[in-house]
């Protein structure tokens, strides 16, 4: 019997070839719907036990080019996909700065990309997130509930309802397409939502940051809920940055 041959890892090359988070955005084609529906990419931080909460938040353990990067990300797409619970965890407020909404402005796109959240039972804090409150950025609310309402606020929040058990992120994506004209989509999270999106299989790219940091205890995984079967479900590899100590890995789902 012949020996297998060892298994070779390549070492990845030194800091040799630095890029911009907007290059680094720029490859990921959010101009380019995928059919009917838009292109999907997820972003996410975790700690290098797997963790991605913080004391409740994903605050702190970005770095400034994970910053960077997440910024870039909402200004290279026409949407933001987070779940009820992130916003409020993660009191989202002023989701671009004025250059980045003057970017958007100057290749002929809305200065904010509207915000899209998902609450089945339309049970949204408005008054606890602060992005509710900021006038002129597009909000879309899809629900299964028939006849909840949210209070009244400075956004412009359009509630979309769906049938009981009847919202799916596939339903949602093509109305984002077909409605809204959204092209490329950011999904900001959190792990119960993103575990959902994957299972309905509708992402198209994860962009993974592992932070150099060591947090253990009950938190969040960047997935939480059912297990993807014993095999799990299959990723690859289609690209590694690194920014200090961090490291940002981008994969795709395999064709
Ligand atoms: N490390 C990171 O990169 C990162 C990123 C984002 C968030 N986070 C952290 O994650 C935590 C929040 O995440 P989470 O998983 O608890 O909540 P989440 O995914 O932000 O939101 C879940 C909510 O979305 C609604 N929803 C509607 N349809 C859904 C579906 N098909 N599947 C799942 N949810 C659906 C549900 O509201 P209804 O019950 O009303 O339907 C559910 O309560 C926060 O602590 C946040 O800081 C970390």
């Amino acid at each position: 019997m012949t020996e297998a041959e060892p298994a070779r890892l390549r070492r990845l090359g030194p800091d040799d070839d630095e890029r911009p988070a907007r290059a680094l955005v720029a490859d990921l084609r959010l101009d380019q719907p995928v059919g009917e529906r838009p292109r999907v990419v997820a972003a996410m931080v975790m700690s290098a036990d797997g963790r991605a909460q913080l004391a409740d938040r994903s605050v702190g353990l970005g770095n400034a080019a994970d910053r960077d990067l997440l910024r870039e990300l909402r200004t290279g797409a026409d949407a933001v996909l987070a779940g009820a619970r992130t916003l409020h965890a993660e009191r989202y407020a002023t989701l671009l700065d004025p250059a980045q909404q003057e970017h958007r402005r100057a290749r002929g796109d809305a200065p904010h990309p509207v915000v899209v959240t998902v609450s089945r039972r339309l049970d949204l804090p408005v008054g606890e997130i602060p992005v509710f409150g900021e006038a002129g950025v597009p909000i879309i609310v899809a629900t299964e509930s028939a006849d909840r309402q949210l209070p009244g606020c400075d956004a412009e929040v359009d509630v979309w309802r769906y049938a009981q058990g009847g919202m799916t992120f596939g339903g949602l994506l093509r109305d984002l397409h077909a409605r809204r004209g959204v092209r490329g989509v950011t999904c900001e999270g959190g792990p119960g939502l993103l575990r959902e999106l994957i299972a309905q299989g509708e992402l198209d790219e994860l962009l993974l940051t592992v932070a150099p940091k060591l947090v253990a205890g009950e938190t969040l995984s960047v997935l939480q809920g059912e297990r993807f079967g014993d095999r799990g479900l299959d990723l690859e590899l289609a690209d590694v940055h690194r920014s200090e100590h961090h490291l940002f890995l981008r994969y795709v789902r395999p064709t």
